[in-house]
């Protein structure tokens, strides 16, 4: 992926302040989906960019509802399965969840406990990281199936808000960095 890809992708990012609260600045990737040459180029990208190779994962999972827009498609482009990590509520028994705290709120994620194998590699794959709250609550439930995050793959992170800090026992990769 070349500079000028690079550009076009962040340039169909949206910035929209005040929501969904007053003093956020909220990041909509949505637009660089809904462009041909955006999509494809964000897909490669996030190939390119693997914070660990495709060799030392055996699963892609997507962190509800923005990482089910593309981690699907990446999967497979890399020829893994995809698992969803859902908001709670939303799965049949038997799952396990977590609760967390994220940039703008408060929430519990779940995932079927058979969806991740004893011993399963996973890397976990989401638009953005804020606090890092939903990415580390992901991670948690992984661990709690007895699977192992291989990493995590972001599309943006926002600055300033030690997110990656919360992360720093994976490998991770995020491709635009915002404040
Ligand atoms: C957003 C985003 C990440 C999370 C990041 O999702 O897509 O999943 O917040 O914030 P954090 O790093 O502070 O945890 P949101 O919960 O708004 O849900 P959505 O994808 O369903 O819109
Ligand atoms: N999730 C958490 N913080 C966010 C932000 N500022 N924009 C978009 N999604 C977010």
């Amino acid at each position: 992926v070349g500079d000028e890809d690079a550009a076009h992708v962040v340039s169909l990012i949206r910035s929209i302040p005040g929501f969904p609260k007053e003093g956020i600045i909220f990041r909509d990737f949505m637009p660089v989906l809904a462009d041909a040459r955006g999509l494809d180029i964000l897909i490669r990208a996030l190939e390119a960019a693997l914070p660990v190779p495709a060799d030392r994962f055996d699963l892609v999972a997507g962190l509800e509802a923005r990482g089910f827009l593309f981690g699907p498609a990446l999967a497979a482009r890399l020829g893994k399965g995809f698992v969803a990590v859902r908001k709670a509520g939303k799965l049949p028994p038997q799952t396990v969840g977590e609760s967390y705290t994220l940039e703008y709120g408060q929430a519990t994620i779940e995932i079927e406990t058979d969806a991740v194998a004893p011993g399963q590699r996973v890397l976990v794959v989401d638009d953005l990281i804020a606090t890092g709250g939903t990415a580390k609550a992901a991670a948690d439930l992984i661990e709690k199936c007895g699977g192992e995050v291989a990493g995590f793959s972001f599309v943006m992170e926002l600055e300033g808000l030690q997110g990656t800090a919360l992360l720093s026992d994976y490998p991770l990769s995020t491709l635009v960095t915002m404040p």
